[in-house]
């Protein structure tokens, strides 16, 4: 192995620079010759590919978003597209393939590998929704930006005794709801894994107001239906007035946090070493503070199960 490529690809989250950053250095600490593809699959497949050195990555490990750029390729579902990114590969004399991104980046990835060539995966996605790794990068920095947001809320929700719903991202995953929702003290949370029970959420809301509550915070993650639909239901059962606030891509960009830099950097490292291992289709992972290896169709197939128990702590904390 002596030269390999990484690309972003799919919706960005904060700490892909950060990963970035540790695929180049440790691909030059092991005297690889790393290359950048600019906008993920599309950038393959257009021969943008340029060479990175130790300065390009230098002053982006703070910096959210991705310096790679990001897109979602269409042409690269087709078979005829694969077959241009991987030429493209190999007219660039490319050994190897880091792919930082979520489950559809993955899919792409398990092709490339199906025709012959070495990938390894790094989950880069706020939504937290992979398989195999307790984390993604970009995961705590949202669900940190959403009880940011929540703070605010709170605020004006309090001073005008009010009900507000606020819609997160997660596309079909409660990740993002249920960690928001407990850290940031949610009176209900709603989840796509759980059938919403919308008594429940207005019993929650009057015994509230019965003890005295000035404000209630519901979390409703994208995947169970629009915060306004949601807040009709919940007004027309009430007949109480309630405020949507829709969080959207905020929660994708700022400052990453430390744990997103050190599992970026960790996995990123060990993404290199696992291709210098000669080893392919894998993602890079964490369990119990331990970075692992994981088998990238694990990964793509099985489905990454929301915690219940802390699910049902949250319901417990805001009785
Ligand atoms: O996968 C990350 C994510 O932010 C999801 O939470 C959301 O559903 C989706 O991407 C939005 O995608 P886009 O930025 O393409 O609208």
């Amino acid at each position: 192995m002596k030269k390999i490529a990484l690309l972003t690809s799919g919706g960005d989250a904060p700490g892909m620079n950060a990963a970035i950053r540790a695929v180049v250095r440790t691909g030059i600490y092991h005297n690889l010759e790393v290359y950048g593809i600019e906008r993920g699959y599309a950038g393959l497949i257009d021969g943008a590919i340029r060479k990175m050195n130790l300065g390009s990555v230098a002053d982006i490990i703070q910096r959210g978003g991705t310096i790679l750029h990001t897109a979602r390729s269409k042409e690269f579902m087709t078979p005829e597209g694969r077959q241009k990114a991987l030429n493209n590969l190999k007219t660039n004399g490319i050994d190897g393939l880091v792919v930082i991104g979520g489950d559809g980046s993955f899919r792409g990835a398990i092709e490339l590998h199906n025709l012959g060539f070495p990938v390894i995966g790094v989950p880069g996605t706020i939504d937290n929704d992979i398989y195999g790794t307790e984390l993604t990068i970009g995961f705590d920095t949202a669900i940190n930006t959403v009880i940011d947001a929540i703070n605010r809320i709170r605020d004006t929700a309090t001073s005008h005794e009010r009900v507000f719903l606020v819609e997160v991202m997660g596309r079909n995953s409660g990740w993002i709801a249920l960690e928001a929702g407990l850290a940031g003290g949610a009176e209900s949370i709603l989840v796509p894994e759980i059938e919403p029970n919308y008594k429940e959420v207005v019993e929650r809301i009057k015994r509230g107001i019965e003890r005295g509550k000035r404000h209630s915070i519901i979390l409703v993650a994208e995947g169970v239906d629009s915060a306004y639909n949601v807040s009709k239901k919940i007004e027309e059962m009430m007949g109480i007035d309630i405020r949507v606030t829709v969080l959207g891509h905020i929660q994708r960009g700022g400052t990453p946090t430390a744990l997103d830099r050190i599992i970026a950097s960790r996995m990123g490292g060990l993404a290199v070493e696992l291709l210098l291992q000669g080893k392919s289709n894998l993602m890079t992972g964490i369990k119990g503070k331990k970075i692992v290896e994981v088998p990238l169709d694990d990964a793509v197939n099985k489905k990454k199960e929301l915690d219940l128990e802390a699910y049902n702590l949250a319901g417990i904390l805001s009785i």
